[in-house]
């Protein structure tokens, strides 16, 4: 159906995720031309920007059917819960990503603790509140620290974990009372407490064929040896070497494919893929949540270990051609280090000037993530996360060591990072 250079592709959103998607969009044999909305400053430079908003529906499919676009590849959650996949379809444009159906996964995280519930998907104790009272009352007789989660999407703000009763209690006002949350706090999920190491399992899905994607692992929170705030995510590695075989069995056999089934016997016609995050537990691994798009930064990751064109995969989950599709991976380890603007995940500076490398080794790939052109081709800071550094080796060390160096020849004044991406498996030694 599709044959060498035929796809004029749209990808949409604005982050590190998006630009690696581009870079694969570029390098496919099946892609014609690539358009990027709203785009940064990298993947100006790859590909035509067209500078319409993630959130914006009608401008993006306006935006499809006048460049006639084959193919959009939505990067962010936000455009699919807005229905964005659904709005396309109508045009008979064929997109990656599900449709606000599936999207509902990740936009209510109560829709999708009562999915893991029904289908006997393990996963940790909870209960849901819309009202205060009877949360108060049921935070006296819990067990701390307790994780507190706004049902809605709240750019990944709206978990909360507390570590006592006091803490709990504040942070239920804020959601019910205040409103810290506006409508995404209307009603909340208080959970129990996992304990263990996280990972990231991204499935590829077409209704119900699925391809599993190499495991990786994000560091989410601010600070090294994972202290201070949570943020988007400060680095990635990949494989995950915490997921043997044995333990990839088992997620696959009572997490992925109970999963897969779970979504397409509720009617949800998935075509995209599902981010699962995992917290192995000594008592198994259980689903933390559902995402319905590409983890960011696991994409950095994850798309340069794939030999397989990831163009190629995503059109085969979108056209309902998975089954039986051979995915190919490199042996090679990939780490991405993110290099992020002081003060991030709260407020930061904008508009740095940035002095970039004088050329990338091809084991390395520097992915814009909060940046814009600036005059003269000069690239400024423009977010929180920066830009996304990955490399690979043939070992986790050496990966780190590439990455590491690539990220000290990029340079602003901000700039800030976690210099010890992968330690912990590093330190487990189970990496080679
Ligand atoms: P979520 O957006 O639900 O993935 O939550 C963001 C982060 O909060 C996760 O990646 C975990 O680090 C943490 N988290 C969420 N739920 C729990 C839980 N039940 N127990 C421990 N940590 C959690
Ligand atoms: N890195 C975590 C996320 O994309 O949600």
């Amino acid at each position: 159906m599709f044959t060498e250079k035929s796809l004029n592709v749209l990808v949409v959103g604005s982050g590190g995720r998006e630009h690696a998607l581009v870079r694969s969009c570029a390098a496919s044999p099946l892609v014609r031309s690539v358009i990027a909305a709203p785009g940064n400053g990298g993947m100006d430079q790859d590909c035509d920007c067209a500078l319409i908003p993630a959130d914006d529906i009608g401008g993006l499919v306006n935006l499809a059917v006048e460049k006639k676009i084959d193919f959009v590849i939505v990067g962010p959650e936000v455009p699919l819960s807005l229905g964005l996949v659904d709005a396309l379809k109508e045009k008979q444009i064929l997109a990656f990503g599900p449709e606000a159906d599936g999207a509902r996964l990740e936009a209510s995280k109560i829709a999708c603790k009562q999915l893991l519930l029904k289908y006997r998907i393990p996963t940790g104790a909870s209960a849901v509140f819309d009202s205060l009272a009877p949360a108060l009352s049921y935070l006296e007789t819990s067990s701390y620290p307790i994780v507190i989660k706004a049902d809605g999407l709240a750019a990944g703000k709206g978990v909360i974990i507390a570590e006592d009763h006091e803490a709990a209690t504040a942070t239920v006002r804020s959601m019910l009372e205040d409103r810290a949350f506006g409508d995404s706090g209307e009603r909340i999920l208080v959970e129990e407490c996992l304990v263990g190491e996280e990972t990231s399992i991204h499935v590829i899905i077409s209704g119900r064929d699925y391809v599993i994607l190499p495991t990786s692992q994000d560091h989410k929170r601010i600070g090294e040896g994972d202290t201070g705030p949570n943020t988007g995510g400060m680095g990635a590695y990949s494989p995950a070497g915490l997921v043997d075989d044995a333990l990839m069995q088992k997620i696959r056999e009572t997490i992925v494919v109970p999963s897969v089934e779970a979504i397409a016997s509720e009617g949800i016609a998935f075509r995209g893929v599902l981010f699962i995050g995992i917290m192995v537990t000594s008592d198994g691994p259980k689903v933390l949540e559902y995402n319905v798009r590409f983890g960011d930064p696991e994409t950095q990751v994850l798309l340069p270990r794939l030999k397989t064109d990831p163009v190629a995969l995503m059109l085969a989950a979108a056209t309902g051609r998975l089954a039986g599709f051979n995915l190919e991976v490199r042996p090679e380890h990939a780490l991405c280090v993110v290099l992020a603007s002081r003060g991030y995940p709260g407020s930061y500076p904008k508009g740095e000037t940035v002095t970039l490398p004088t050329a990338i080794p091809d084991y390395g790939q520097l992915f814009h993530a909060g940046t814009k052109a600036g005059p003269d081709r000069s690239i400024l800071t423009n977010g929180g996360r920066i830009f996304g550094v990955t490399a690979l080796g043939q070992t986790l060390p050496e990966a780190a060591d590439r990455a590491y160096r690539l990220c000290d020849q990029v340079l602003f004044d901000s700039k800030v990072l976690r210099r010890d991406i992968g330690a912990r498996q590093l330190r487990r030694g189970t990496s080679e």
